[in-house]
């Protein structure tokens, strides 16, 4: 057992260094958010089977099916009304955006961004960042002031995140509303509330907002762990939210800002990223074809 979870580290060290060198030959600014801890180091609440396959497989797959669909649209001289190094942007701007691209943003581009938000504001079970004492004092009074404590808060976005039926992600949100800043939706699948109501799509009760607080309820988040057991998932969630993370993208919110989902290369690829840089071509697809016929390799061997 040992032995495949270390293939399988290795696989997605490989997976998500392919996906890194994609992103430089394409479109350097979106590219999977560094995780700021251990694959393994949100044990025992996700465990590190989730978090190879979550991370190294399912998010690097969105961001590079995004990258892909980017680059294929930029080739064929579809012009935007947004750039496309701006994953905001793209995913808040899908009516604007042509078909078939806007289904491809709307799934693949959601995916990246829902799943940046994601992995960034989690964080090692036990760290003073799980604490409610982490939450700062203006995201405190907004909680408290629209759903009278944290605890209810937290009730209620578990409560939501329980119904979504199927795949999808239950938010809170930054309304800008002065009366009822803060807002708790679901979406469907990779949809994000930032695209608003999209035609067909179930109502989303505060469309438009900007999510500060994801939870993802797809299976892939938690059946290898929990089966299909979602409220034991939703316990081990909130005991490894990072509520500083949560208070500064509230923070941003406020402010008009763009949440930070731009970040350096991720810490576990630094080794493999630097021994294909230093063996590659430098056009960046050579050293992917070899990175992906090393994942291909690898993951034949799991
Ligand atoms: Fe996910």
């Amino acid at each position: 057992m040992a032995r495949i979870i270390s293939y399988m580290n290795r696989f997605v060290i490989v997976a998500a260094a392919a996906s890194a060198l994609l992103a430089c030959s394409a479109q350097a600014q979106i590219q999977q958010v560094a995780l700021p801890y251990a694959l393994d180091a949100l044990e025992p609440e996700i465990d590190n089977a989730t978090m190879n396959f979550h991370y190294g497989t399912h998010y690097a797959t969105y961001v590079n099916n995004t990258l892909a669909a980017l680059k294929n649209a930029t080739d064929s001289g579809v012009r935007l009304p947004v750039a496309t190094s701006n994953l905001t942007a793209l995913i808040s701007s899908i009516k604007r955006l042509p078909s078939p691209l806007n289904t491809t943003i709307r799934n693949q581009g959601g995916g990246a961004w829902n799943h940046a938000l994601y992995f960034k504001h989690l964080t090692p079970p036990g760290s003073p960042a799980t604490q409610s004492t982490a939450i700062s004092a203006p995201l405190r009074d907004a909680i408290n002031a629209n759903f009278g404590s944290v605890d209810n808060m937290t009730a209620a976005l578990s409560a939501a995140a329980g119904k979504v039926f199927g795949s999808g992600w239950a938010w809170l949100c930054y309304t800008g509303n002065s009366s009822a800043d803060l807002a708790i939706t679901t979406t469907p699948n990779q949809d994000n509330p930032l695209m608003g109501q999209l035609p067909g799509a179930p109502a989303v009760s505060a469309a438009g907002c900007t999510p500060i607080l994801g939870i993802d309820v797809w299976e892939h988040a938690y059946y290898l762990k929990h089966g299909p057991k979602r409220p034991a998932y939703l316990e081990s969630f909130w005991k490894v939210l990072n509520w500083q993370q949560v208070s500064k993208n509230y923070d941003s919110a406020v402010q008009g800002l763009e949440l930070d989902l731009s970040e350096a290369a991720p810490r576990a690829l630094e080794a493999p990223s630097k021994a294909v840089s230093a063996g590659s071509s430098s056009s960046g697809s050579a050293g992917f074809g070899a990175m992906a016929a090393a994942a291909a390799a690898l993951l034949a061997v799991v």
